[in-house]
């Protein structure tokens, strides 16, 4: 096949070269955003009169006949044109004649492969805030429906003190709220318009910039055009942005997975969500939120391929950065599949109360509660950490819990505990006395609920 750039080659590209250098069986997906960056360039250059107004028509036409037609399946994508591009170009050229050829001038695939990945991520970007807001409002939901429901946290996997199971549900609504705010960051860097920086130097042309930033909803046009033609930050950003947001998703997955085991049985996960095992009849396992925390390295790989890949790169275009497409692509492809199935389990995840609260017996859980007691008796904290200490040993040596001590062994270690310390000691009443900005109180994480639900 003869090549849009084939005039001073004598010879035909080998065919294995064909294969090796193409993009076009992955920049495919770019094909609606090239046409649409297609069509803003040529109003820009008619109303520049670089074009003929009815060139421009005719162009215009032709793309969005080209655009029906990869829509409907029609349209052959040839691996022999190499990309998106020139398969589209090469259409528009056999469709509407050599006019068809003037939808290139002023502009050099460097750009325009830039624009494309700026109005596929910009797209992409508002999709998978769309999904992070849909699992917010998941958290949020099982935060409201169980306020009453008391956990033991923990800290090194060891029953700390007891906190709101809502409390620690919202904890990955604030995860998410960040990551959200990562990705409009990005799309603020990312929301700049590259088209006109042509090759790598600009253009002779009298192109009007501006006149394209506005027909595509950019804020703002690229400053340097030797930067513009090289620059991926966006997309590292992108894959990084998406890199914290999976390291967020596989945290949660870890954690229900351990919820969900027979050891703890917090959890029980809708059928629907969960695998049978092709031997053992007996099991249901997990295997969305395995696979949430598996594809977590998928993701994190993709932001290394792109680091490296653009870290040895002389200015300004080369092709290794053909190779930035594939982990943008997987990224995309592997974030909204896990935030949709996440979506979707989440509210079919039944938390099992009985086991939850009485997981709160055991483990000393209101011990901080005597040493606060303590601190409000005029007890130094670090004495009353040790008093407390002693207290907690003597409940070992007696196998009994802090609730189940008589008030005479609480008085052996202090003179200063009265028979008040039994209302301080309660798992209610711990979690409610932690009042402090951000605590676990239910008045505090009620008063989160009220504000979240305001925004
Ligand atoms: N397919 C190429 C890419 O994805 C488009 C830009 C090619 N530019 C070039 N000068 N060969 O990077």
């Amino acid at each position: 096949m003869k090549k849009l750039w084939g005039g001073r080659f004598k010879e035909q590209t080998e065919g294995t070269v064909e294969s090796f250098t193409e993009s076009v069986s992955f920049d495919a997906r770019f094909w609606r955003h090239d046409i649409e960056g297609s069509i803003a360039h040529v109003k820009m250059l008619a109303k520049q009169k670089v074009i003929l107004s009815k060139e421009s028509v005719s162009i215009i036409k032709g793309l969005n006949e080209i655009a029906k037609e990869i829509e409907s399946g029609k349209f052959r994508f040839k691996e022999s044109l190499e990309d998106v591009h020139m398969n589209i170009e090469h259409a528009l050229i056999k469709k509407i004649g050599p006019v068809g050829g003037k939808v290139h001038t002023a502009r050099s695939r460097n750009d325009q492969v830039s624009l494309d990945l700026r109005l596929y991520l910009r797209d992409e970007i508002n999709t998978i805030q769309k999904l992070i807001k849909g699992l917010q409002k998941a958290f949020l939901k099982i935060a409201e429906k169980n306020i009453d429901m008391i956990m033991p946290g923990y800290t090194h996997l060891q029953r700390a003190q007891p906190v709101l199971l809502s409390h620690h549900m919202l904890a990955y609504y604030e995860m998410l709220e960040r990551d959200s705010g990562r990705f409009a960051d990005c799309l603020k860097r990312l929301n700049v318009l590259p088209l006109g920086a042509a090759a790598l130097a600009g253009t002779t042309l009298p192109i009007d910039r501006k006149y394209v930033a506005k027909l595509l909803k950019f804020p703002a046009v690229t400053e340097n055009s030797i930067d513009t033609v090289s620059d991926r930050d966006f997309a590292v950003e992108f894959i990084s942005a998406a890199s914290m947001l999976m390291m967020h998703l596989s945290r949660f997955a870890e954690e229900i997975i351990i919820w969900n085991s027979e050891e703890f049985g917090f959890v029980e996960l809708p059928d629907a969500f969960t695998t049978g095992s092709s031997i053992m009849p007996q099991k249901k396992n997990p295997d969305v939120l395995e696979l949430t925390r598996g594809k977590t390295g998928r993701v994190y790989g993709n932001l290394m391929s792109i680091l490296t890949i653009m870290k040895g790169l002389p200015l300004a275009y080369n092709r290794d950065m053909q190779e930035d497409k594939e982990p943008v692509f997987d990224t995309v492809d592997t974030v909204k599949a896990c935030l949709d199935v996440l979506n979707k389990m989440m509210p079919g995840m039944k938390f099992k109360k009985k086991n939850i609260v009485s997981a709160t017996d055991a483990g000393f859980l209101t011990a901080t509660d005597i040493a606060d007691y303590l601190v409000n008796k005029g007890v130094p904290f670090r004495d009353a950490h040790a008093i407390t200490g002693s207290i907690v040993k003597h409940c070992i040596d007696k196998d009994k819990t802090l609730m189940e001590l008589e008030l005479k062994e609480f008085k052996k270690y202090s003179k200063k505990i009265g028979s008040d310390i039994f209302k301080h000691i309660s798992i209610e009443a711990s979690v409610d006395a932690r009042k402090s900005f951000g605590g676990t109180a239910r008045k505090m994480v009620l008063a989160r609920i009220k504000n979240i639900k305001k925004k």
